[in-house]
């Protein structure tokens, strides 16, 4: 059977997606931080699944458990998905930022690919990028920044591993229902649960999509948000949208 390995493990958007690939027969290895909470989901995924589900501990953070995590990883994934992310309100943690959403997880990325070569394996990379990383905003200035960082370099991979034939897909969610964003007011239509942006990864996987907005209605919204004029936003908009 095939495994999906999930950098985030215990991300509610990665979990939700981790459900729906292993109620169609994957099993997981989740990678995270928290070992309790990794744990408990193994357990669930385990028992309601009939799927095997591996933990390890990984803070992407650090480099020294990137590396420890890449060479004692013993399974070879059929698809990567990486789903960990850090938001800061106000932001100053500005190189946590840039290196838990970008710097970091291209390091990840890249040993992972490096170390799967001419295994025949590895057919997808999904990275959860996001809707803020398609324009630079006044609020979560240095977030969107590095999420256009990670969006731009997905892009670039999906060339690179083409020939490989390794799809590499960008998932650009709007807002969705996760503790990422529990403290912020948000108008109610515009918020996803995790479960929905859990079914897009798995229909993008099997579709092999290239850049997905999620929902499509994003794709919609940012072609507008685009238009808008920067003076507009400077002043004009009060609000620190
Ligand atoms: N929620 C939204 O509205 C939204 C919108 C657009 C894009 N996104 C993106 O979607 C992805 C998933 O986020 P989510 O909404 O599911 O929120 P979430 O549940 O808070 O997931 C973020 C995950 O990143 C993990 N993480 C943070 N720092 C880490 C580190 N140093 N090492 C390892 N893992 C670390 C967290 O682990 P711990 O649980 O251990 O802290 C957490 O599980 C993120 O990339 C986020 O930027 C979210």
């Amino acid at each position: 059977m095939s495994w999906l390995l999930i950098i985030g493990g215990n991300s509610e958007i990665g979990f939700a997606a981790a459900k729906r690939f292993a109620s169609n027969g994957f099993n997981i290895h989740l990678a995270s931080r928290n070992m309790e909470q990794l744990h408990l989901k193994k357990e669930i995924v385990e028992k309601s699944f009939n799927v095997k589900c591996k933990v390890s501990n990984l803070d992407v953070y650090d480099l020294a458990s990137i590396k420890n995590f890449v060479d004692q990883s013993e399974i070879n994934p059929k698809i990567i998905l990486v789903t960990a992310g850090f938001l800061e309100n106000p932001e100053k943690s500005y190189e946590k930022i840039i290196k838990i959403n970008y710097l970091n997880l291209i390091e990840i990325i890249e040993s992972l690919i490096l170390k799967s070569v001419n295994k025949d394996i590895l057919s997808s990379i999904i990275g959860v990028s996001s809707i803020a990383g398609e324009i630079g905003k006044k609020k979560n200035n240095i977030y969107s920044s590095s999420k256009a960082g990670f969006s731009n370099y997905l892009e670039g991979l999906r060339q690179r591993l083409y020939q490989e034939n390794i799809n590499v897909i960008t998932i650009k969610p709007g807002y969705v229902k996760t503790k990422m964003i529990k403290n912020l007011s948000l108008p109610k239509i515009l918020v996803s649960t995790p479960e929905k942006i859990g079914e897009i990864i798995y229909n993008s996987y099997k579709e092999k999509k290239a850049i997905v907005y999620a929902p499509y209605y994003w794709k919609l919204i940012m072609f507008i948000y685009k238009l808008v004029p920067e003076l507009f936003f400077k002043h004009i908009l009060k609000k620190n949208f």
